[in-house]
């Protein structure tokens, strides 16, 4: 049902896991944002994929049944650090209660990267 709880492991750029329980049909950014998770820097153009700030690396049984993605966000998932095989964009990515248990991080590298 559209109103289905869906529990989704967020492990931000430290390593810090947050377990937030979330509403169907939101999209990765919007829990980051409604949920007040603290992923700096996250979610930068607001979901125009006009960025890469919402890179998120998923479960490979969890990315191989992801809805396919559109050019620009293959255009902009190139652009991004610590890209992996199973790396979207948050913003592209529609909470579905398949998805429930689901564990997504932020690629570690945009932290390494700032460090230095
Ligand atoms: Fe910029 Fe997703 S928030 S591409």
């Amino acid at each position: 049902s559209p109103n289905s709880k869906v529990l989704v492991h967020f492990v931000n750029q430290d390593g810090v896991k947050n377990s937030v329980t979330v509403s169907e049909g939101e999209t990765l950014l919007d829990v980051v944002i409604n949920k007040n998770l603290d992923i700096s820097g996250f979610g930068a153009c607001e979901g125009t994929l006009a960025c890469s700030t919402c890179h998120l690396v998923f479960e490979e049984n969890i990315y191989d049944r992801l809805d396919s993605m559109v050019d620009e966000e293959v255009d902009m998932l190139d652009l991004a650090y610590g890209v992996s095989k199973t790396s979207r964009l948050g913003c592209q990515v529609t909470v579905e209660s398949w998805m429930d248990g689901m564990t997504v991080r932020v690629p570690q590298e945009v932290k390494d990267q700032r460090g230095q």
